[in-house]
């Protein structure tokens, strides 16, 4: 139990550090516990302490991340899951029966559309995928009386695609659909869809809201006001169980209280990042809501602080693209993204290998960086050796 306090009217960085984490009354520790017990005792049959009984149900570490992260999209509730597909899952499940129809961007992460088209298709769900930055198409995707969900990324992964947010609210409002909008890449600190009219905030934590590469999870945060929907999220997060356990809430937890500070040094790296690669003769195109020539970058402008940490660019056949990837030093080769350290990928053949044959497959020659914390010198030095 800890001592409330409200801090919605602070700052986001004061909001991130306190927001969930008043000091213990007991004991005055200023960190939250994790606390791994599954079960609380009960003062008579039913007479349960501060709310708490069997921790798939809700547990203090998973509740101290839930304010915070509900205090840092500006969202009435926010409930945290063991994997960013668990909250999707979560979230379908609960919005959507078969008959159903959700609209889904034609560039997203692999994995968001696995899930709908591979698994929930199986029980009867219908998608179609659809440019998410052309909210006509979005508008002309939805088919009345049976789209219940508009899915939006923004910006997408892999190919930085930027969707305008208020429009899709608009689309999707007058649908009678929900707007979901995954705010993996910009974290709450670049961008607030919710206070642009998305329903729900979709949240991969593995990557910058941990953001230390050691900790997955997810998480939804729902609008204020939408008290029916989180309370259908919340019983099928029990019903369903996949939970963020003790140790996972609390490392993400920890990892939102330097969030602001790690999410401008992303972006000045990245920048820096990209002014070298959009002057360098062997890269075709360079994708950064930030540059004036990306046809996302004045919507962007308006709904986001800044670009964010993640840069794809193009350098014209999948063998240079993979020998780009194969000779860095600095930038490792993996999947994931959002960790201080940064990272380099080949999208056609690593994070949307899953998607290959479908709407949503990316161009082979598409190299993605994650710009991490280094010192940005060594990371434009890197990235000149390995395209050399
Ligand atoms: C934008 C985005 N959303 C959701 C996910 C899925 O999250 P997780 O890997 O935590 O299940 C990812 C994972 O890469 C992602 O990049």
């Amino acid at each position: 139990m800890s001592e409330q306090h409200d801090w919605s009217s602070s700052g986001f960085s004061t909001r991130a550090i306190h927001a969930g984490s008043d000091p213990d009354p007991r004991t005055g520790a200023v960190i939250p516990a994790i606390n791994v017990s599954t079960t609380y005792k009960q003062d008579g049959v039913g007479g349960l302490r501060s709310g708490y009984e069997y921790s798939r149900s809700a547990n203090p570490t998973r509740d101290a991340l839930q304010e915070c992260l509900a205090a840092l999209e500006g969202g009435g509730s926010a409930h945290a899951f063991a994997s960013g597909l668990a909250a999707e899952d979560t979230l379908l499940r609960t919005v959507l029966v078969p008959g159903d129809h959700v609209v889904v961007p034609d560039d997203a992460y692999g994995g968001t559309y696995r899930l709908i088209a591979r698994v929930l298709g199986r029980w009867g769900v219908d998608h179609t995928p659809v440019d998410i930055s052309d909210a006509g198409a979005v508008a002309a995707a939805v088919r009345p009386g049976r789209t219940k969900l508009v899915w939006a990324e923004t910006p997408t992964n892999p190919l930085l695609t930027v969707g305008d947010i208020s429009a899709l609210a608009e689309v999707a409002h007058d649908a009678g659909a929900l707007l979901a909008v995954d705010n993996t890449f910009a974290t709450p600190y670049l961008q607030q869809p919710l206070a642009l009219g998305a329903d729900v905030v979709v949240h991969s934590t593995t990557k910058y809201a941990g953001g230390h590469s050691d900790v997955v999870g997810g998480a939804l945060v729902v609008r204020a006001g939408a008290d029916e929907l989180s309370e259908r999220i919340g019983f099928h997060q029990n019903s369903m169980g996949a939970v963020a356990g003790p140790f996972d809430a609390w490392l993400v937890l920890r990892g939102l209280k330097t969030l602001a500070v790690r999410m401008d040094r992303h972006c000045d790296s990245a920048e820096a990042v990209v002014a070298f690669l959009a002057d360098h003769p062997a890269v075709a195109q360079v994708l950064h809501p930030s540059l004036p020539d990306h046809p996302g970058h004045e919507v962007a402008a308006r709904q986001m602080r800044r670009g964010g940490g993640m840069v794809s660019f193009r350098v014209g056949s999948r063998d240079k693209a993979l020998a780009a990837c194969e000779r860095t030093r600095v930038f490792t080769l993996a999947e994931s993204l959002g960790g201080v350290e940064s990272l380099v990928e080949h999208p056609a053949a690593m994070t949307h290998a899953s998607v290959a044959g479908s709407a949503l497959e990316v161009p082979d020659d598409l190299v993605r960086l994650s710009v991490g914390l280094e010192d940005v010198d060594d990371l434009i030095g890197d990235l000149d050796r390995a395209l050399a």
